[in-house]
């Protein structure tokens, strides 16, 4: 694998790639990797010739107070573990790269809609940070496919509208979620919890679980919605949104049948998200 670390580099690497007529396919991540980065590695390489994936920690898509400076940074295990998933080349650019004027003058991608609410509604800017620097990585790559989570719903629904809004020639491919043994969501995040919370963090997809089953039994949603958020702050956990939508993020509506139940929770210093797919009665 190649590690590139400049724009220059990276756009001559891929113009050679493009000129003998192979498929790309991208794979963004944030670095801390673990098996839920990994398997959009696993699944890019099926859809492509070769696999370029990109590390950056993008301070554009923290807000103020959030966990920028204490995103785990662990580089020379994540170009280990790339290297083993058949990744052919690590892009890793540096802030001031990306941002060359900083952060105050760039141009900003803003999705309406479905990027408002839920995690849009709870980190205000959130999702411009992520809709600009995802833009700025398809654009540098030019991918024929791009592979994002299933655990990050609502990212991977704006990044679906923003590249059908630009334009662009790009397939995006949603992995699903990968879990640990018990069921809790992979994540960098997970990592900030001690052992006592790391015992308890799996209640939240065990919660959603319930909730879908009575769901698909019929009972209405409010009352199921509202016995969710006590079961999770009985269980130590501060929801901060417990939602249920259709598959594109809008509301639901007394046709809809293809739904999903979309949560985000504080438990201690670390906020767990995830979703669960429920067919409706
Ligand atoms: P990051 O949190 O590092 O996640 C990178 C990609 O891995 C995202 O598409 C995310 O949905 C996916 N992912 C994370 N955990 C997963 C799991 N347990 N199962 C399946 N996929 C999982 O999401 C970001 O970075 C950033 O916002 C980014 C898109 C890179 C833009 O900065």
């Amino acid at each position: 694998m190649r590690t590139l670390r400049d724009i220059n580099e990276l756009r001559k690497t891929l113009s050679e790639i493009r000129q003998r007529g192979q498929r790309v396919a991208l794979a963004p991540t944030m670095g801390n990797l673990h098996q839920g980065h990994l398997a959009l590695v696993t699944n890019a390489r099926q859809h492509a010739d070769v696999v370029v994936s990109s590390l950056f920690v993008n301070p554009m898509q923290f807000g103020p107070g959030e966990d920028l400076d204490a995103y785990p940074r662990t580089f020379e295990a994540d170009q280990a573990q790339l290297t083993d998933a058949g990744c052919d080349i690590l892009f890793a650019p540096t802030v001031s790269a990306l941002y060359p004027n900083g952060l105050g003058s760039q141009t900003r991608v803003h999705v309406p809609e479905v990027g408002e609410g839920l995690c849009g509604g709870s980190r205000p800017g959130h999702f411009d940070g992520v809709s600009t620097v995802v833009s700025m990585l398809l654009n540098l790559v030019q991918p024929d496919v791009a592979c994002f989570g299933e655990k990050d719903y609502q990212q991977l629904a704006v990044i679906r509208k923003l590249v059908n809004d630009l334009h662009m020639p790009i397939e995006i491919i949603g992995v699903p979620i990968v879990r640990a043994d018990d069921g809790l969501a992979l994540s960098s995040r997970n990592g900030y919890l001690n052992e006592f919370e790391r015992a308890k963090a799996p209640l939240l997809y065990r919660t959603l679980c319930e909730l879908r089953d009575a769901l698909v039994r019929g009972t209405p949603t409010e009352q199921v919605l509202q016995q969710g958020k006590t079961a999770l702050y009985d269980a130590g956990f501060t929801p901060d949104y417990l939602e249920l939508r259709d598959t594109t993020l809008a509301p639901v509506s007394s046709s809809t049948r293809n739904a999903v139940l979309l949560a985000a929770a504080k438990l201690g210093p670390a906020r767990l998200i995830d979703n669960i797919s429920v067919q409706l009665p």
